[in-house]
């Protein structure tokens, strides 16, 4: 088959995917309306032409004003089935997507609504079409350490209610000048409770937040960690624990973590020995899903068909299904 057919063809599962990214101009537009949101831009070509980012706090801007049209449980209903629409064209079995109730409580909405209105379309897809997902909440990392104790302390009570989705605890936004030590005494709460630990490291941040986030944070997989090739023994740690980076490689192009697809470090961060998957971050403002990912950066980089193949082994290897769910999609 061609690239693009043997991509399609092969089970997928996305590690890093924030639920909030997934919100495309159109629905933005109809949820404004339908919520009489005022937007700053008077058409969906208009905002989709804003869509061109110099760094990673030029995209947040833009990400944080469009979730503020998410008002409703049945809007954070219609935005994860759309995105599991997209999961089903692109072959991915499995997903553990980020939510960040701090943009949303921080506006007036309940937490409930943000927990209920996702997990409604992941319970629905599960039972009607077999597809597996698990929720990660999110702490804001330009925000205070004692707002993520209280966003744990607001959604814990939900634990138990939504226990056959919530698996995990996250930190992602502004990475520059807020290291994870920032949220060291929150995430160790968050161990003793019993949740899987990741955090965004490494993205624009030095190789140092990589590795704090392993050694303070005590996080199980890395989300970007492109920048951890700038330290050799930092790189020799990752591959000899089989550390999972999430790397995204739309993003990093629309972020300008790096200038051209071609100087994407994600084939020598493979061929180094380390578990990188390949993940789409934010597709509704990075311009593409899982699979247009993994054909950009296989046709830069010329990967061969058994690196893809290791790359989407890798997916369900570093995804926190339990050993018996992986083995059945390997
Ligand atoms: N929030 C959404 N996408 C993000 C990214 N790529 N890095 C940090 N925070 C984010
Ligand atoms: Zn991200």
């Amino acid at each position: 088959p061609d690239l693009q057919s043997f991509i399609e063809g092969l089970p997928k599962a996305e590690l890093h995917l924030h639920i909030e990214g997934t919100l495309e101009p159109e629905l933005l537009f109809a949820l404004a309306q339908r919520n009489q949101v005022k937007l700053a831009y008077a058409t969906i070509e208009e905002l989709r032409a804003a869509y061109d980012f110099s760094d990673l706090q030029s995209f947040l801007d833009l990400y944080y004003a469009g979730a503020a049209v998410l008002q409703t449980e049945q809007d954070f209903y219609e935005m994860t089935a759309a995105y599991i629409f997209h999961c089903q064209s692109d072959n991915v079995r499995h997903a553990e997507i980020f939510f960040d109730p701090q943009t949303h409580t921080e506006r007036g909405i309940g937490i409930d609504v943000v927990f209920a209105g996702i997990a409604r379309a992941l319970r629905e897809a599960r039972d009607t079409q077999g597809f597996s997902s698990a929720m990660i909440m999110s702490f804001l990392r330009h925000l205070s350490e004692e707002e993520a104790f209280a966003t744990l302390e607001a959604a814990l009570p939900l634990r138990e209610q939504y226990q056959d989705l919530w698996i995990g605890i996250g930190l992602d936004s502004a990475e520059r000048g807020n290291p994870p030590e920032k949220f060291a005494k929150v995430f160790d709460r968050c161990r003793q409770l019993g949740f899987r630990l990741v955090a965004h490291a490494g993205e624009e941040g030095p190789p140092a937040y990589v590795r704090d986030a392993l050694d303070v944070l005590h996080v199980e997989r890395i989300d970007h960690g492109v920048r951890s090739e700038e330290d050799p023994a930092l790189m020799a740690r990752l591959a000899k624990q089989r550390t999972p980076l999430t790397v995204c490689p739309l993003s990093n192009l629309k972020l300008c973590v790096v200038n051209n697809m071609a100087d994407h470090n994600l084939a020598r961060l493979l061929h180094a020995g380390l578990t990188v998957t390949i993940n789409s971050d934010d597709p509704a403002y990075f311009g593409g899903y899982m699979n247009a990912n993994y054909l950009a950066v296989a046709t830069a980089l010329r990967l061969s068909r058994v690196d893809i193949i290791a790359l989407t082994r890798n997916s369900f290897e570093a995804s926190f299904l339990p050993e018996a769910d992986k083995q059945r999609f390997l």
